[in-house]
């Protein structure tokens, strides 16, 4: 070993001790004719220090800078205490250098390796490991790493066992775009690189695995954002003989013991569950963040003859009318509204209805059209929620855009107001979710909300072929300050039902035999009733470092264009190579 110890663990009980230490130079600082240097490694920071004395080690350190990586032996002594630093761990003591060797020497890096750096994403992106080696990077990957042993330990505890999935599948539609791989000795045929590994889990319930569990890496060509990569991690589990509670209940003491193992946070359980209609009604998403304190309020009943001509036409027509008062939102400037009304216009709104509720009561906006008794009623519905300085936004149309426009409203200005209690997590179920949503692109008219194996409530069946759309799924998510941060169900396990399934979103039987035989198949042996979940493990350690984006998560995370800056991927491959794989590019004007 080139060290005894590392730089984040000397105190005062090691004062006289001859100690090694090894890592990078931190900073450099000569102060009156003696060198002080910060070292640092993954542990800590420790200061040594060169005596002018000495002077063969002293001429050495001419050469050093930021970064350079050295190994020293040295004596640890008490600083004086005028110079002892409470803030640093090991700031009682330093080291004064007997010997040092130069490992390597350092350029000048692109950025400082420091906590805060102003440097674009771009850069610290294109060299990465540099970027890890900040110390915030360095806890963000190391409270990664708790969480992936807390889930180990925690499901390991509860009989599951870790068993990998393949990488190269067969591809099956799932929802996203695949990336596909080409095969050598097959020309002309792919391997698919999986969505989920969720067909292989199931056949693994057929194999009688009973409870299975893997860190899986997941792949989706979809459109990136802060909370999506094309590459990312799933906590994946399935168990068999189950009801959804079973897998609910686990599945949510495991987020427990993943939140007190990675940050002593005790979540209490059992979450609170929330039919998604009620999710959709009064916070006008399936992902509510409960943290923000407003709702949105129904005020259809009222509305009638409220007096403003827009939502008395509205409810003639069957809409609805829903209004949200957001604390703050009174001193919102006329420009600023027209903001937020031209957003809710891309959103697909008509318009953006608001008004003013200050001591003097409604105030400006739509409030000159409102009758007396519907201020009241108003009044009513609000109750508590209307207080002096709210803003109150209205929509007036079908319940999805209404839910849609002041659900996004509701969370971004709850952000802007710093409405959010960030010190606490909003933790939930949304349950009773619709099994398909309507899509008038596709032929069939409809689609799965979930995925094509997610079970309908038994009592919805009859449904199916009348009002398919009405009929529930056996689906829960899991929502974490407004993330979705799990999604899973109970599975069809009866051939028929799947094949039913299959008919009515379009998958005919011989298009099911060749997307999916192998499951259809492997349920002909045998299939025990099975369940499961998924974690978007990224999105849960985002949670757990209060990052904004999942990749500050991810070791080596690709860009929103789906590159990877740091190694250059993708990038062209010879032409040796594509004729192994029978592959020709056509150019683009070849097309
Ligand atoms: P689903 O598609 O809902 O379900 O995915 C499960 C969870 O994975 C996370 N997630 C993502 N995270 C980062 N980047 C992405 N592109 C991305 N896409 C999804 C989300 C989501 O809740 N096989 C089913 C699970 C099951 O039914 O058991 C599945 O994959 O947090
Ligand atoms: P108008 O009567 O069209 O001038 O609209 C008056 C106010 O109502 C404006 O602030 C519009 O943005 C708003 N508005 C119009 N249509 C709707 C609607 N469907 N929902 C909510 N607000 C609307």
């Amino acid at each position: 070993m080139k060290r005894t110890h590392t730089c984040g663990e000397l105190g005062k009980n090691n004062a006289g001790q001859q100690v090694e230490l090894a890592g990078w130079v931190h900073h450099i600082r000569n102060f009156g004719g003696v060198l002080f240097i910060v070292l640092r490694d993954r542990y800590g920071k420790t200061q040594i220090t060169f005596r002018p004395e000495n002077d063969e080690l002293f001429q050495q350190t001419n050469t050093l800078h930021n970064q350079d990586v050295i190994g020293i032996t040295g004596t640890v002594v008490m600083r004086p205490a005028d110079a002892r630093n409470p803030e640093m761990k090991t700031g009682d003591i330093e080291i004064v250098v007997e010997k040092m060797e130069i490992f390597s020497h350092s350029e000048v890096p692109p950025f400082p390796i420091e906590n805060e750096i102003t440097a674009t994403e771009e850069t610290r992106l294109r060299y990465r490991y540099l970027d890890l080696r900040r110390p915030p990077m360095q806890r963000n990957i190391y409270i990664r790493h708790r969480a992936m042993q807390a889930t180990r330990e925690f499901l390991n505890g509860e009989k599951f066992w870790e068993i990998e999935p393949p990488y190269l599948v067969r591809n099956t539609p799932e929802g996203a775009r695949d990336f596909l791989v080409p095969s050598r000795n097959f020309k002309g045929r792919f391997f698919a690189l999986p969505q989920s590994p969720q067909i292989y889990k199931q056949t693994f319930m057929v194999a009688g695995f009973d409870r299975y569990y893997y860190l899986v890496k997941c792949f989706r060509d979809e459109d990136l954002r802060a909370d999506r990569q094309p590459e990312f991690t799933q906590i994946d589990l399935e168990m068999s003989f189950v009801e959804p509670n079973d897998v609910m209940s686990l599945a949510e003491r495991l987020t427990a013991h993943i939140f007190l193992q990675t940050k002593g946070y005790v979540l209490n359980t059992p979450l609170l569950r929330m039919p998604y209609d009620e999710a959709m009604l009064v916070y006008g998403s399936d992902k509510p963040d409960l943290r923000i304190p407003q709702k949105i309020y129904d005020i259809s009943d009222i509305s009638k003859n409220c007096g403003f001509g827009v939502f008395e036409k509205t409810i003639a027509n069957s809409g609805v009318v829903r209004v949200l008062a957001m604390l703050g939102g009174a001193e919102f400037s006329r420009r600023k509204i027209d903001e937020l009304t031209k957003l809710a216009q891309e959103w697909g709104a008509k318009g953006l209805a608001t008004a003013k509720y200050t001591e003097n009561g409604f105030e400006s906006g739509i409030s000159k059209f409102f009758t007396d008794s519907f201020k009241e009623s108003l009044r009513d519905k609000l109750g508590d929620e209307l207080v002096p300085g709210s803003m109150l936004f209205f929509g007036a149309d079908t319940s999805e855009i209404v839910a849609k426009v002041l659900g996004r409203m509701r969370t971004m200005l709850a952000d802007e107001l710093g409405l959010v209690d960030k010190s606490s997590h909003s933790a939930l179920w949304i349950v009773n979710f619709p099994l398909f949503e309507k899509n008038e692109d596709l032929p069939a008219g409809i689609t799965p909300a979930h995925h094509p194996f997610t079970a309908p409530f038994e009592n919805d069946i009859p449904m199916l072929d009348t009002t398919p759309l009405s009929v529930r799924a056996n689906a829960y998510d899991l929502v974490l300050d407004g993330y979705e941060v799990a999604g899973g169900s109970i599975r069809i396990h009866n051939p028929e039902l799947q094949r039913k399934i299959f008919q009515l979103i379009g998958i005919g039987p011989k298009d099911a035999e060749n997307k999916f035989g192998f499951l259809l198949e492997a349920f002909k042996y045998g299939v025990p009733p099975h369940g499961g979940i998924a974690f978007g493990f990224d999105r849960l350690v985002m949670i757990l470092t209060d990052s904004d984006s999942i990749r500050d998560v991810i070791a080596y995370p690709k860009t929103t264009a789906a590159q990877s800056l740091m190694d250059g991927a993708p990038s062209v491959v010879d032409k040796v190579q594509l004729e192994e794989l029978g592959l020709k590019i056509i150019k683009k004007d070849e097309r």
